[in-house]
């Protein structure tokens, strides 16, 4: 038995793309991270175990970034939503620019950069900032603190309550995701037909079933359809058809 879709409730997906109008790299794109660097030296366990100090230097340099950009407008339209919606923003990014514009659910499905935690089955986390993590610097269990990122290979975090979320919403906005990483890109399956859904991004490989496709930048479409949303319209963009495109 499916649960009942809350009229009143918003699903935000969202992935790099939101913050690239914030100078932070997609990982796909042309001049995305896994172009520079390769993801399996620096983001998954086998490139931890390697060379541990390669990997804290590549999230070092990440988390200082990400600390030094601002959110742009579409973080801030997303945030606004909640003065009429219950809005929850499960999220693939790692930055925290959802939270500093001022949205109040953001689920981290792929952990966060301003987090550091021991290597030990306990987990135990700290909030760390912009703060680079060093060779030596151990958690309280004494194990060597590490990026609390989810890395390739390791279980995502937070996939029921996120797909709940994703079950339960009148509407769904996938922005800045090319849905290429499982299980996180699964979560548009658990939207419901009967919900208005959308997907922004400047391309889609495949369009997930149901959702109107707008081609353009995070900040020229995401404001446009927040506004249409919060002035009550049903589907909240001034766009009549699918496959609109916005230069
Ligand atoms: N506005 C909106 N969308 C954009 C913009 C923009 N300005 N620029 C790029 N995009 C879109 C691209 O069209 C693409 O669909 O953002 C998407 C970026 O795709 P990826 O680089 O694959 O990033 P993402 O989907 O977030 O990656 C998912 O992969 O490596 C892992 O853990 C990492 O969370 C990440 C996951």
């Amino acid at each position: 038995m499916k649960p009942e879709i809350q009229a009143n409730k918003i699903v935000i997906l969202s992935g790099s793309g939101i913050s690239v109008e914030s100078g932070i790299p997609t990982f796909r794109d042309a001049n995305g991270l896994w172009h520079n660097y390769s993801w399996e030296a620096v983001a998954s366990p086998a490139g931890w175990q390697a060379h541990p100090e390669v990997v804290l230097e590549f999230y070092n340099e990440r988390r200082k970034h990400a600390a030094e950009a601002q959110p742009n407008v579409a973080h801030r339209a997303i945030a606004a939503l909640e003065s009429a919606y219950e809005v929850i923003v499960v999220t693939q990014n790692v930055d925290d620019l959802h939270e500093r514009a001022g949205s109040t659910n953001v689920i981290h499905v792929h952990g966060q950069l301003n987090y550091a935690r021991g290597t030990s089955e306990g987990r135990k986390r700290y909030r760390i900032n912009d703060a680079p993590i060093s060779m030596g610097q151990l958690c309280e269990d004494g194990t060597q603190l590490r990026p609390d990122i989810v890395w390739f290979g390791e279980d995502v975090e937070y996939m029921t309550e996120s797909r709940r979320h994703l079950e339960t919403a009148a509407k769904v906005l996938v922005v800045g995701t090319s849905l290429s990483v499982f299980p996180a890109a699964s979560l548009v399956k658990a939207a419901r037909s009967r919900a208005e859904k959308i997907l922004v991004a400047l391309a889609m490989d495949k369009l997930p079933y149901g959702f109107r496709f707008m081609r353009g930048k995070a900040t020229s479409i995401v404001p446009f359809l927040c506004q249409g949303w919060l002035a009550g319209g049903q589907n909240g963009d001034p766009y009549s058809d699918s496959n609109t495109t916005v230069s």
